[in-house]
């Protein structure tokens, strides 16, 4: 069983109704739902999301423990959590892939979201494409996995 974590940070648990002019109507379960119905037989598409940065860092320990490819929505995190880009330099380290998704194009928005201080670790980054965002991130690291 490959199993790929999709960690989502703050506020991303309010989906379907916070600002869905910005993020879309689709909740985080829609989401699931959907990467779910679509992962091949053998891979395990494990959903988390938390408001609490220390959970969200030790869900990043337990990726680079268990070398689990991670697709991963820091929220605003993104744009301040030093700590978080440790915690995510960590898988780079490693040789784990880390992909950033974003829902919005943070960088057609205010300026504090154009700096992502996740970026410079990640494997890649997908953004604007709404839900999307999520799916082709899946899409790569099982490409990626061969
Ligand atoms: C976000 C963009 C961030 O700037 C914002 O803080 C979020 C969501 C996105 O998915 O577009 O919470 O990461």
């Amino acid at each position: 069983m490959t199993t790929i974590l999709v960690l989502n940070g703050p506020n991303l648990g309010r989906l379907g109704t916070r600002e869905p002019e910005v993020y879309g109507s689709e909740t985080l379960a829609d989401i699931e739902a959907d990467l779910a119905a679509s992962a091949p037989e053998g891979v395990e598409i494990d959903v988390r999301q938390t408001d609490d940065e220390a959970e969200l860092i030790g869900w990043i320990h337990e990726a680079v423990d268990r070398r689990l490819p991670v697709v991963l929505n820091p929220a605003a995190f993104t744009h301040y959590s030093y700590a978080l880009r440790d915690a995510a330099a960590q898988l780079q380290q490693a040789g784990v892939p880390l992909v950033e998704v974003h829902l919005s194009n943070p960088h057609s928005r205010e300026a504090f979201r154009h700096t992502s201080v996740i970026s410079g670790v990640a494997t890649g980054v997908i953004a604007g494409f709404g839900s999307d965002s999520y799916r082709l991130a899946v899409d790569w690291v099982l490409r990626s996995q061969g």
